[in-house]
């Protein structure tokens, strides 16, 4: 079968999606797949009509590629494509609408208001710990964490978007799930110095991974648990993966959801990978799947 790997694309995840797209294509040649690699422009409908592939790879992270623009242009086409459709990555990718229906679906999620960004640079919108995040990015372009009281309310930059999301802090260890399908595949505890920011996610070394998470077992269990809900609660297709915090001291009651990635990263520091590989599903078994789960 002849499969087109769309990535790049003009959103801030762009070197990103890069990579994603650069190993998914290496892998599908390795499962033996006609591989054309397509960097995601203007002129994406005519490139796809032209190539006229069996499956669409989705390798694209962030806006247009991750938020169900890209999904509507290829339902458009009628190419059955990975991941989840226009409804549920439109969702996920709205991070305040999507903490709506996990918690309508009895998820934890911590509190949060939308606010204007004129607003955050005056004062605090919530009481410090909190976290600032544009309302639909990833890979934790444009997340600012204000501390304490003291500190004065953060400088956003220029190119944050009018309206963010302002949200409570949600302190402990940062854990990760991937499903694959119906199943969840395993707990990664991510270990940094600082916080799991852009340079930690991608700089070989700049984080460490343990897999399977050393965690009590109800927790583990509640993890893995959480994120087939929240796959479903989305309407999520083929991957995702399911992003938490565990305040360990509080037992389940410190364990909060983050958010649900649609087009989690596939990136050589990459965390679903890994936790495929961990079970014993080798990136090109993965690939290979999530073809043949493509749907239109
Ligand atoms: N947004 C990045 C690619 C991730 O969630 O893995
Ligand atoms: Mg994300």
């Amino acid at each position: 079968a002849r499969v087109a790997v769309l990535m790049g694309g003009p959103s801030s995840e762009r070197e990103v999606s890069l990579s994603s797209g650069r190993g998914c294509a290496a892998a599908l040649r390795e499962a033996g797949y006609e591989v054309i690699e397509v960097d995601a422009g203007p002129d994406l409908a005519e490139r796809l009509r032209a190539i006229a592939p069996d499956v669409a790879f989705n390798a694209l992270h962030g806006r247009w590629g991750e938020d169900g623009c890209v999904q509507g242009l290829l339902e458009w086409l009628r190419i059955p494509y990975t991941h989840s459709g226009v409804l549920a990555s439109a969702l996920a990718m709205d991070k305040t609408r999507a903490k709506e229906v996990l918690r309508a679906a009895g998820l934890p999620v911590a509190a949060g208001v939308m606010a204007s960004a004129a607003e955050v640079r005056t004062r605090h919108v919530l009481p410090p710990p909190y976290v600032v995040k544009p309302n639909n990015e990833g890979s934790s372009v444009g997340v600012y964490i204000v501390h304490d009281a003291a500190n004065a309310p953060p400088a956003l930059s220029a190119d944050m978007p009018d309206m963010v999301m302002v949200e409570a802090y949600a302190p402990g260890r940062e854990l990760t799930v991937t499903v694959m399908g119906d199943r969840a595949l395993c707990v990664t505890d991510i270990v940094t110095e600082g916080w799991y920011d852009y340079d930690a996610k991608y700089r070989p070394g700049g984080s460490h991974h343990v897999l399977p998470a050393d965690l009590p077992a109800d927790i583990t269990a509640a993890c893995l648990d959480m994120a087939l809900r929240a796959h479903r609660a989305l309407g999520c297709g083929g991957l995702s993966r399911t992003d938490f915090r565990w305040d360990a001291p509080r037992g389940l009651d410190g364990l909060v959801v983050l958010e649900l990635n649609t087009q989690p990263g596939m990136t050589p520091t990459s965390l679903s990978p890994e936790q495929a590989a961990h079970c014993g599903i080798g990136f090109p078994e993965l690939v290979r799947w999530m073809v043949e789960d493509a749907r239109c």
